[in-house]
Order: structure tokens, then sequence, then C-alpha cells
């Protein structure tokens, strides 16, 4: 009888087929290599919608120092020199849960000790006119913003404005609406209450750089500072809304969702922002001496 279980001869015929050369053997060979992996790669992409990393979003005005920061982060060393930005610029870094290892020098290599996570930081121009970069996302859809965000919005786990506290004087007004616009665009998506909400909150970090020059503001009076401007920027604002035509009862009761903070208040306070699940922490450091480790805790925290 003659049964379908292949013998040992139908199993030689089979390899000896395989193994000699031939063209259609050859042909299908070459397709098995070059489709399989296109294959898989569509597989797996497909089933797992999110391998985006958690992103930290380096923001704020010209010349604060968040290339040199970034630089740093990357490479362990000092930027020796660093051009003004025109794009946005993403690496991939690694915080270390271990709590010794809180440097980020440490942190980054990669025989520490605990377990690791790796995210995206996320580098922005700072110029007035290339802000709708940063802007992009945190998932706004603000004005100029023609930059597509780099990663899914929902992937952001924090921001860190970073201001030049030697200068912050002079450019107040300038970095503080660049801030207002930020603090607003989280603001309104954390009410936004789309499922595309992000399931855990984004804070902000205010990083005071350049604290090794004598004339710096300490953290406290940045803090200090911009909590007093953004008071005013608010307050012009809304009355820049009431020249509108907009009735002054129309802007007590119809327009709190560009009202930064605690609707109503006289004085701004970034603790105003808990109210929307948003931490401003306002800490001072220097790239220049390398005095950044208390802004690595505070990512690691964050990631
Ligand atoms: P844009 O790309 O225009 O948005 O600016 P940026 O925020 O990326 O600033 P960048 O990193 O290019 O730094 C601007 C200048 O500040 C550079 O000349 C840096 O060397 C200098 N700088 C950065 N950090 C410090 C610091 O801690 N102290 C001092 N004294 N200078 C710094
Ligand atoms: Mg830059």
């Amino acid at each position: 009888m003659s049964s379908t279980i292949p013998t040992m001869a139908d199993l030689k015929w089979v390899l000896e087929y395989l193994l000699s050369p031939s063209k259609p053997v050859i042909v299908y060979g070459i397709l098995i290599v070059l489709l399989l992996p296109l294959v898989l790669h569509y597989l797996v992409t497909r089933t797992t919608p999110y391998t985006n990393l958690p992103t930290i979003l380096l923001a704020g005005p010209s010349a604060g120092g968040k290339t040199a920061l970034l630089t740093l982060l990357e490479r362990g060393e000092k930027a020796t020199e660093t051009h003004t930005s025109q794009t946005l610029h993403a690496i991939e870094l690694t915080v270390s849960s271990d709590p010794g290892a809180s440097t980020f020098r440490e942190a980054a290599r990669d025989d520490a000790p605990g377990s690791h996570k790796k995210f995206h930081l996320i580098d922005t121009p700072g110029h007035g006119k290339l802000r709708g970069a940063a802007m992009a996302q945190l998932g706004g859809d603000e004005k100029g913003s023609q930059t597509a965000p780099f990663s899914d919005p929902a992937t952001l786990r924090g921001v860190i404005f970073m201001v030049d506290a030697a200068t912050l004087t002079d450019s107040l007004v300038d970095t503080t609406t660049y801030l207002y616009d930020v603090l607003l665009a989280l603001q309104k998506r954390a009410c936004s209450g789309s499922s595309s909400r992000p399931p855990h909150p984004i804070n902000v970090l205010v990083a005071a750089n350049k604290l090794d020059l004598f004339t710096a503001l300490p953290a406290s009076l940045v803090r200090g500072s911009l909590e007093a401007e953004l008071g005013r920027i608010r307050l012009s604002r809304s009355i820049g809304l009431l020249s509108l035509g907009i009735g002054e009862e129309d802007v007590g009761t119809d327009d709190p969702d560009n009202w930064l903070g605690q609707y109503g208040s006289d004085k701004f306070i970034f603790e105003q922002m808990r109210e929307f699940d948003i931490e401003v922490d306002v800490i001072g450091g220097s790239v220049l001496e390398g005095k950044v480790d208390k802004w690595w805790d505070w990512i690691s925290s964050r990631i």
C-alpha cells in the first residue's frame, strides 16, 4: 500500500532537489530572503501600535542653553560651541532607576545597576518664528506649526523650559509669553477630555540656566519674576478680549478656556496649575559647570 507518510527516499529526493542549483530554487530562495523581513516587520508593527519611547521636550527662548544641555547629556562633555537651532533634534537617552546612580554620567553607563529606561529628549529651536515646532509637540494646533510632531504627543512626559537666568530681566516679556503659550497648551490638553488624553500628567521644569554667571538671578527670583509676568500677560489678554467687543460679563463667564490657572484669581502662581494636574518646578543649574544633576533627577522621576 502506498502511504502518504514520506519515506527516506522521498526526503532524500527533496533534499537533493533543494540543494542542487536550479533556477526555481534560486528564485524562490531569493524571494523568501527578501520578503520575510518585510512581512515580519509588518506583523510586529501592526500588533504593537505604540513602540514609541517616552519623550521629554526641551523648550524655551533662544540662547537659553537647550542644545548645550542636550550635548552634555548625550556626550557627557560640554559643547564647545553651539549655533542657534533651526530644527527639531531628538536623541535617545537612558535613565537608571537605581537611586545610587543619580548623576546622568553614571545612569548613562550600560553596566550601571538597577533597571534602565530609555527615553527621547527633543531639542527645539527657541527663535520666535520657529516656536511652532515645540508647540506642535505639545499636541496643540498652534498657528504656524507646520512641523509634524516628531513623536506621538501621547508619549510626552515632561517639558523642560530653559531660561537664561542671567538675561531674564531683559528678555522677561518674550520669555514669559512663550512660557504662557506652553502652559496654556498643556492646560487645554488636560481639559480636552478627549480619548487621546494621556493617562499621565505632563509636568514642567523651568530650568534656570547659567547660574555660573554673577548676573544670574537665583531660582527663587526666576520663579517670582515669571509668576508676576505671567499674571500681567493673563490680565492683558483678558483685557484684549474686552476691547475686541466681548463684554466684561462674557469674559467673566464664557472664557475660562483661555485663562491660565485658577479662573478669576488676581495673582498667578505656579501652584494654580495643579488644578490641571500640571506641576511646575523651578530649579537652577549651569550647563557650563556641569551642574545639571537636579534636572536629571527631575527627568528620572518623570520617565
Ligand atoms: P536656540 O537653539 O537658539 O534655541 O538656543 P539654545 O537654547 O539651544 O542655546 P544654546 O545651547 O545654543 O546656548 C547658547 C549659548 O549659551 C552658547 O554659547 C552656550 O555656550 C551658552 N551656555 C549654555 N549654557 C551655559 C551656562 O550654563 N553658562 C554659561 N555661562 N553659558 C552657557
Ligand atoms: Mg539650540
